[in-house]
This record gives C-alpha cells, sequence and structure tokens, in this order.
C-alpha cells in the first residue's frame, strides 16, 4: 500500500527520506495578513499538521517530527500559550483513533513534564493506544530546545562518569547520541522549514549534522499536499555525499 502510494504520488520510494523533520513557521503571519488574531492561524496550522502527518502515511514516510512548541514559545503571551496547548489536546483526541488505524505510534520530545497535565495525559493516553503500531512515527517536539537536549545528555553523561558507569574515553558521537531524547530515531534526512526564514531556530541541533535543509516562503497554513510532495522529489535529486567525494 506504501509503495503504491508514493508511485501514485510520482515518487520513487526507493528516493524517499526515511525521516522527514518539520518546522512549522508561520501561523501569526498567516493570521496578521488577514487581520485575524494570532489563535486563527494556528487553529489553521493544526489542518496543515493532519494534512501533513496523513500525506506523510500514505507515501511510506517513515518517521516524521515536527516542532509543535519550542522552549522558547513559553515567552509567548499566556492566553497564546493556552490556545497552543487546547489545539494540541484537540488534536490528540480527535487523531488518536486515526493514528490507531494507520498504524502510527506517536512519540515525543523535550520538556514535556513543563506541559500541563491535561496535556500529559491527552499525550499519555495516545502513546499507550499507539504503542505498538510500526507504520509510522510521528514525534511531537513540545517544549523542545536542541541546546537543552544536549545539556541534558551531557549531565547524564557526566553523572555516569561520576558514578563510575563510564569511561571518559567512551564519549564518542554514537555513545553522545544515545543519551538524546531521539536515541531510537534515525536522524532526518530532510528538514522542511516554512514561512521563509534562512534559521534552525534550536531544532535538532545534534541531529541535523547531514540533514538537507529545505525552506519554503510558503506560510504554514498555506502548506499543500502538492507542495510536500514536490519537495520529496526536489530531494529524491539531491546528491548526499556525507563529507565524502562521489565517483
Ligand atoms: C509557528 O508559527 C508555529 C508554532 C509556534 C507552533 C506550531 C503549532 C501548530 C502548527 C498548531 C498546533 C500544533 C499541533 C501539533 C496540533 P508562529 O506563531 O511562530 O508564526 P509567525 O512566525 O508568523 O508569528
Amino acid at each position: 500500500m506504501k509503495s503504491d502510494a508514493s508511485e501514485n504520488a510520482g515518487l520513487d520510494p526507493s528516493k524517499l527520506p526515511a525521516h522527514v523533520a518539520v518546522i512549522m513557521d508561520g501561523n501569526g503571519r498567516w493570521a496578521k495578513k488577514r487581520m485575524l488574531n494570532r489563535v486563527k492561524g494556528h487553529e489553521r496550522g493544526a489542518d496543515t499538521v493532519r494534512l501533513v502527518v496523513r500525506t506523510s502515511r500514505e507515501i511510506g514516510i517513515r518517521y516524521l517530527t515536527l516542532y509543535a512548541f519550542s522552549t522558547e514559545n513559553w515567552q509567548r503571551p499566556e492566553a497564546e500559550i493556552s490556545a497552543l496547548m487546547t489545539l494540541l489536546k484537540r488534536f490528540l483526541a480527535s487523531e488518536k483513533q486515526e493514528m490507531v488505524e494507520n498504524n502510527i505510534r506517536l512519540n515525543t520530545i523535550g520538556e514535556t513534564d513543563r506541559l500541563p497535565a491535561d496535556v500529559r495525559k491527552a499525550l499519555a493516553q495516545s502513546k499507550e493506544a499507539t504503542g505498538a503500531n510500526d507504520g509510522m512515527c510521528l514525534t511531537l517536539a513540545l517544549s523542545y530546545g536542541g541546546r537543552a537536549e544536549i545539556a541534558r545528555a551531557a549531565r547524564e553523561i557526566a553523572e555516569a562518569v561520576k558514578e563510575g558507569r563510564m569511561d571518559p574515553q567512551e564519549v564518542t558521537p554514537q555513545r553522545l547520541a544515545e543519551y538524546m531524547y531521539t536515541a531510537q530515531v534515525p536522524d532526518p534526512e530532510l528538514l522542511i522549514r516554512t514561512s521563509g526564514e534562512f534559521r534552525v531556530s534550536n531544532f535538532l541541533l545534534w541531529q541535523i549534522a547531514y540533514t538537507e535543509i529545505f525552506v519554503t516562503p510558503t506560510l504554514w497554513p498555506e502548506f499543500t499536499r502538492d507542495e510536500y510532495i514536490e519537495i520529496l522529489r526536489d530531494f529524491g535529486k539531491r546528491e548526499r555525499r556525507f563529507g565524502r567525494i562521489m565517483s
């Protein structure tokens, strides 16, 4: 079913990225352009989340990671944070059944213990309901920051060394990767950022060392299935060298 779907979209399944990460930016600008409240932009953004999750699963993407709430987002006005949390809860409630039926496993990265109790509960329920699924892993980055993630890994390693469970010589990139939230997830091969900003914004700093980056000017609420497929097609044409020379 998966390869059929990617062939239908005119994509070569062998050239698809296994892991796509997305910085979903531009909800606020979308709303401002229409003289609407920023929350309206996030509401439309949540619809795009549904579309991209569905399309990714249909095409055969194995891992999809979405930057839904950064550590910096806690500095936004209280009302906007609360609206984002409500949207997240609504998304989890409305998509739970679909995730179960479509063999999607829900995963999170970030300081999720900082989230409100009702959101944590909804996350726990969705994770529990989808835990055995292996069709696609949907990771929501929530209260996530790349530097905080690296600091957390360093802290855990320091503890291990202090307690004599690890030798400093063992601290290699491979071992460090095991201390990241993403220990069980391969590095993303493609990072998409909407709304035209050429920034990484503290997202997956460790994991994107060799990731292909695609920036589109489209605002997240206006991002379409067709544009997503075009980006995947473009990815298939890029030559990935990982610092080597290809003959
Ligand atoms: C950026 O828009 C987006 C966010 C801060 C978070 C992304 C949230 C959603 C897509 C909605 C809900 C999420 C889920 C998972 C249901 P921005 O406000 O930074 O836009 P701007 O840069 O134009 O102001």
